[in-house]
Formats: C-alpha cells, structure tokens, sequence
C-alpha cells in the first residue's frame, strides 16, 4: 500500500492565468493505493459528499485508467471542493504519484504532471496543469505546452474562502476570448514582475504582480464581497490580492509579520458585504510527498 500527501494549490496569481501555480503548505489531500483487479474508489473528508466514486468521473480514477494501473484508491479530502484551491487537482497529483510508484512506472516530473491534467479534465472539462504542476512538484511553476519550470519560493500568504459555490467550468465559461494589445502589455508586466519577485521570495514585487484586468474582474464578479475583502486585506497589510483560481477562494500576498492580521482583514471584509468566510495565513509550500 502507497500513500501520498498533496497540497492544496492556488492557480492563475493574477497575471498567470492558466500559467502560473504555487503550493500552499495546507490542506491538503491524502490518497492511498493498493493494487486492484479493477479500479474503485471511496472518499472521506471535506466535502466527501461531493465527490463522485465513480472511477469514470473522479480525477484519481481517470489517472488510474490513464496509467494503466488499476488499484482500490481512498482518497481523505482536506481540500474542500470548488474552493479554487486545487481540490481535484490535490487529488489527482496524489493519485499520479501514488500509482505511478505502486506499479513502477519510471515518469518524469513532467509525464506526472500531464497524467495528473488529465485527471482534472475529467472534472473541468479542460486540462489546464496550473494546479497539479505545484501539487507534485512544490514552489511557484510555470506551465506551458512545451513543458514546466519550478523554482522554490519563500513567501507569506492569507487564504480566504467565502461561504459562496462558484465551479471551475462556470468560472472558465466568463474568462474573455479576447483582448486589448494594452491590455496584454499590463498583463506581461505584472507577470514578469510577479516572477521576478518569486524568485527573490519578495512580497511588495510578488504583490504588485498579481494585479491584472482581464480575467481577474470577470472572475471577482462571480464572488459577492471580493471588493471590500481587497479593501480590507490592503488595508491591514496585503501586497496584492487575487482570486484564487477559478474561486470564490482569495489569495493575498503579504510580509510573513502581518499574515495572521490580513487574514482577519478578509474575514471582516466578507462579513462587511454579508458573506460568511473563513480564512488562515499560509505559505509556498512542497508538492506531493510519501506519507
Ligand atoms: N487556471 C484554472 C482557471 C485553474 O483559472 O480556470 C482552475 O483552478
């Protein structure tokens, strides 16, 4: 029997859309795998309930389908469902790396981490790797057709997840199809600086690069009270906030001292507007590990 311990991720940093991905140092999912005849799959934890067992339809049972490497497969949620922190991806990274050891498969980085997209397609209906690339491989990555970059990171962060359902496939349905030459311009200045200020682990440059104005309003609109929680956050120390993912998750970049108060400041903001939420300061963190 194999387990394995992925984290919850957060996708997109603003300026990354479908691109850029860190780890967070929690929740996250643990999965377990015995090799089987067939596959089939239980689920316990956050949001069990919402997790189809059907092999066909959860991310761990169509990785298994994709490794050719049947197994009983449980999967303990920490990461709750259509949070925008990885959830399917936390599981399919963990399954991808738990089955490829249980049956030998000799995968690169990079074959984990496409086997594991396609385990997230199965439940987005899109295999984009911004999540699963840091649920495997830990730190900030960088994902692109032509392949995946990971350096570590050492920066502080806030989580904050309002009270509010928003799914990946409605979220990725108001992403704009195209878009202004400024625009782009904005956006690869705020990438570029965002990645320059990962590699330097420093929170004023990493802040100033989350901010973007394609698809980050399109998505804030989706999360009722995500104005006041910016305002809040800024307010209380914050670098830079973005929606996490898809959301209705808020990630806020901040220095390591003033984690525990921006938390608290999205928190207040939500309430403010009238959503409940809750919220914990984190970190980057690692990727997938046996546990
Ligand atoms: N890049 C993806 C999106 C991540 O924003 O739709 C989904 O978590």
């Amino acid at each position: 029997m194999i387990s394995v311990r992925a984290p919850a991720t957060s996708a997109n940093l603003g300026s990354g859309f479908d691109v850029f991905g860190v780890a967070l140092d929690r929740p996250a999912d643990v999965v377990r795998v015995e090799r089987a005849d067939e596959t089939t799959i239980d689920v316990t934890g956050a949001g069990a309930q919402y997790i189809p067992e059907d092999p066909g339809k959860n991310t761990a049972g169509v990785v298994a389908r994709e490794l050719d490497a049947p197994a009983h497969i449980h999967i303990d949620k920490g990461v709750r469902p259509s949070s925008g922190l990885g959830s399917s991806a936390a599981s399919a990274a963990a399954a991808t790396v738990a089955l490829a050891d249980l049956y030998d498969r000799d995968l690169t980085d990079e074959a984990l981490v496409r086997v594991a997209a396609e385990g997230e397609a199965a439940v987005s209906g899109d295999a984009h790797a911004d999540n699963v690339a840091p649920a495997i491989l830990g730190g900030f990555t960088i994902v692109r057709e032509d392949g995946v970059e990971c350096v570590d990171a050492d920066l502080a962060l806030a989580v904050c997840l309002p009270d509010i359902v928003v799914s990946t496939r409605d979220a990725r349905g108001v992403v704009p199809e195209s878009a202004a030459m400024a625009d782009l311009v904005d956006t690869v200045g705020s990438a570029a600086t965002l990645t320059l200020g990962m590699c330097r682990g420093d929170p004023e440059q990493v802040g100033r690069g989350v901010e973007e104005h394609l698809v980050t309003p399109a998505r804030a609109a989706l999360v009722d009270g995500y104005d006041a929680a910016c305002d809040a956050a800024r307010a209380a120390g914050a670098t830079g906030v973005t929606v996490s993912g898809s959301g209705p998750g808020v990630l806020a970049v901040c220095r390591r001292a003033d984690r525990k108060q921006v938390a608290a400041a999205l928190v207040d903001g939500f309430e403010d507007a009238g959503v409940d939420a809750t919220a914990y300061p984190t970190e980057v963190g690692d990727g997938a590990t046996f546990v």
